[in-house]
């Protein structure tokens, strides 16, 4: 890892291991990308051909006119200079004008990272992290922008942030601050974007980019089921193994936009940041701005390649360091099985059955707090419900507890009910417009969590039950958008703080939970896997996916979600037949091979099942318990399938010792037709059995001429071959 400036051609080289990136600044001025992809030992400029005069082009030097912004390969594209791809930025003075100039103006390269106030980054520190610094000058009005790169030992990745710096004398609107761009030289790329809807997030779509842009965003306030913060670049040749793929994300849950440009001579424009449609952030004079850290990951093996930089980013310099590596709990969720018709008999009763088949963890859903018998009412005021649990939260937990489980609780602290006493008392705590009844959305609106006191006042509620009630596992909701954005605690110029400074009150709410808490298990849900992005992650190291459990339906989505997270935060469930989303029934260990490729759970009332039942639902969890670091810890791989009516998913151990590989037959097929599936990155020279059968087969033929299933005339089946290495 290093990060190399060569004064002879002005160029800054990032680099580790796995990756290269290059950047250089020309005419002592502009910052052009020269190169982002698998490592090479130096840049010396082979590719600069793009420098001839075009015609009818801006040029900043009059004197040289094969020079012009509109072609350059650039690092911060700006605001009205000639360069009419999507700008980076734009930044507008007291009397309108937002025609800004800014040049490169030195650099910085220091060991460790800078930080971002207020914002969840990526860990690095001395020893495994390199930072450079560019700074960039509008000499004339007296701004700064600090662009931050970030390159780390371990992973293919680089980092990267902006600080906007006024130091002149005049209030500065930002309204647009992205937080990286990189253009490409080779156009031939194809996109691949994760959107989708409540029941259906993260779909994966990949499509040629044409002479036009892709533009994905949230304006929800929320990253969104709607639209993951995500693109992926893939070669065209690229599959899940092979051809080189670049991933960018971004550490923020709030709204956002990502953009992949095809410029007019072909060049790749691409971008993420904080949406800047309905964004902007007033700077007095000495005062800064911090916008998200933008994550890009390269890979030259495939789809799986890239995952897997993603996946190690996240568990290594992601999640908070109390939960990395540490086993997750089976857990019993009450959701599906009362609903909101929840109360203390139902629960002791669950709560001994789930005891008795295995389970570690009890989770009361929705419905625990008075006035909640259905989604009308209830939210904000976090009192326990006296009919529903006489003996009070805390006596409850004490006895599940007795009984040899942990207790959870579910929250959905940044929401309020207009039928709530908070609401009575705090009207003004709501996001709206003082004109008009704010939007409902499952009748409920979103609390401003950009003022202390609704924050403070969410802290309170939620620690005073942690510590009475013992809670070691919080499932935190958020359930609708954020609509009618005003605030009247805001002025006139500020209004467009408002959702950044929301995402930016939730952050330092859960930093400080965490801090307080530092044991306690978060599940990050919006409606399932509504905000399941990099900036939640920091807080919250596990995920419930979505509301979706149908195990068929869940196929793409956990496909999709895997493309950017480890199985180690992915919260799965076997859940009841017929699916209460989708209506299917599907074998009960379908459910469950589809289920433990994460953390698993269960959310079926166990206390209705029969003995027959039972016995499969104690056996499923003796079997997960006894390869739970491989399913939550292994390295996931969507496998090569012959046929697209079988789906393949591998995981093999960190000491790759042990394989799972799980088989997905959604159809029964009319003909057969031998599904063939192929492991992947085995040794080829290692044995591996398969500890069902007792069969031993080389890592070569596994990999290479792979297995194969009969023929079963079922919809919906599914295999579950364990594999592990063997001396022969
Ligand atoms: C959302 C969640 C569900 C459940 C309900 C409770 O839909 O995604 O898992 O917690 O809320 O209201």
């Amino acid at each position: 890892m290093n990060i190399d400036y060569n004064s002879q051609n002005n160029t800054f080289h990032l680099y580790n291991s796995k990756l290269s990136y290059v950047i250089s600044v020309e005419k002592n001025q502009f910052l052009v990308t020269q190169y982002f992809g698998k490592r090479i030992r130096s840049f010396n400029m082979s590719r600069r051909h793009w420098q001839y005069d075009r015609g009818f082009l801006s040029n900043p030097d009059n004197a040289d006119k094969q020079f012009s912004l509109d072609v350059i390969l650039r690092e911060f594209p700006d605001t009205f200079q000639g360069d009419f791809r999507t700008a980076a930025y734009r930044i507008r003075s007291e009397d309108g004008d937002a025609v800004t100039r800014f040049k490169f103006a030195g650099h910085k390269i220091y060991r460790g990272k800078q930080d971002l106030s207020g914002l969840p980054q990526v860990d690095g520190n001395e020893n495994d992290t390199l930072t450079l610094e560019i700074y960039l000058l509008d000499d004339i009005r007296n701004l700064k922008i600090i662009l931050f790169y970030n390159i780390y030992e371990d992973v293919a990745v680089v980092t990267r942030s902006v600080k906007f710096i006024n130091d002149s004398t005049e209030t500065i609107c930002v309204e647009k601050l992205l937080s990286m761009n990189i253009d490409f030289l080779d156009e031939d790329w194809e996109v691949l974007t994760l959107t989708g809807s409540h029941l259906d997030e993260k779909r994966q779509n990949r499509r040629a980019i044409l002479s036009d842009q892709i533009r994905i965003e949230s304006s929800r306030g929320t990253s969104s089921p709607q639209a993951t913060p995500f693109i992926g670049l893939l070669k065209p040749q690229s599959n899940e193994f092979v051809g080189d793929c670049v991933g960018i994300t971004i550490m923020y849950s709030g709204s956002f936009e990502a953009t992949v440009q095809k410029a007019q001579f072909g060049s790749i424009r691409t971008q993420i940041g904080i949406n800047s449609d309905g964004f902007s952030w007033v700077s007095n004079p000495s005062e800064s701005l911090d916008v998200p850290e933008a994550i890009i990951a390269f890979s030259d093996e495939g789809t799986n390649g890239l995952s897997n930089e993603f996946h190690k980013l996240f568990e290594s310099r992601v999640i908070r360091p109390q939960f990395r590596e540490r086993e997750r709990p089976i857990l019993i969720n009450t959701w599906e099985s009362f609903y909101n018709a929840i109360d203390e008999t139902k629960v002791l009763e669950l709560a001994k059955v789930s005891k008795d088949l295995g389970f570690e963890l009890l989770v009361i859903d929705d419905g625990w707090f008075k006035n909640r018998n259905s989604d009308a009412s209830g939210l904000g005021d976090w009192v326990v419900d006296g009919e529903k649990f006489p003996s009070g939260l805390a006596a409850l937990s004490k006895q599940i507890r007795e009984m040899g489980l942990e207790f959870g609780l579910w929250f959905e602290p940044e929401m309020v009910s207009k039928d709530s006493n908070l609401f009575k008392q705090h009207p003004d705590w709501v996001i709206c417009s003082h004109r008009y009844e704010p939007i409902n959305s499952r009748n409920q609106f979103v609390l401003n969590l950009g003022i202390k006191d609704v924050q403070n006042y969410l802290f309170e509620k939620i620690s005073t039950i942690i510590i009475e009630s013992k809670v070691t596992y919080i499932k935190w909701d958020m359930n609708r958008h954020l609509t009618d954005l005003f605030s009247a605690g805001l002025s006139n110029s500020q209004q467009g703080e408002l959702s950044f400074r929301y995402t930016l009150g939730l952050y330092s709410l859960l930093e400080k939970l965490n801090l307080c808490f530092p044991d306690v298990l978060f599940e990050n849900c919006s409606s399932g896997g509504g905000r399941l992005d990099p900036g939640m992650l920091r807080y919250m190291p596990q995920a419930w996916v979505s509301d979706n459990t149908d195990a068929i339906g869940r196929i793409n989505i956990q496909e999709g979600t895997s493309i950017l997270f480890p199985p180690s935060i992915l919260g799965n469930h076997v859940s009841d037949i017929p699916n209460h989303q989708v209506g299917r029934i599907t074998p009960i260990q379908t459910r469950f091979n589809v289920a433990l490729l994460g953390i698993l759970g269960y959310e079926l009332d166990l206390t209705c099942l029969d003995d027959k039942e039972k016995f499969i639902i104690k056996s499923q969890i003796d079997f997960y318990k006894s390869y739970r670091s491989l399913f939550q810890f292994g390295k996931f791989s969507k496998l090569y399938s012959s046929n697209s009516n079988y789906n393949a998913w591998q995981i093999i151990s960190k000491n790759a010792e042990l394989i799972a590989v799980v088989v997905i037959q959604k159809l029964s097929p009319n003909s057969y037709r031998v599904p063939i599936i192929k492991l992947a990155g085995l040794d080829s020279e290692s044995f591996y059995e398969n500890i069902e059968s007792g069969e031993v087969f080389g890592g070569d033929e596994l990999m290479f001429s792979g297995i194969s299933f009969e023929r079963v005339r079922t919809d919906f089946y599914s295999w579950l071959k364990i594999f592990k290495k063997v001396n022969k």
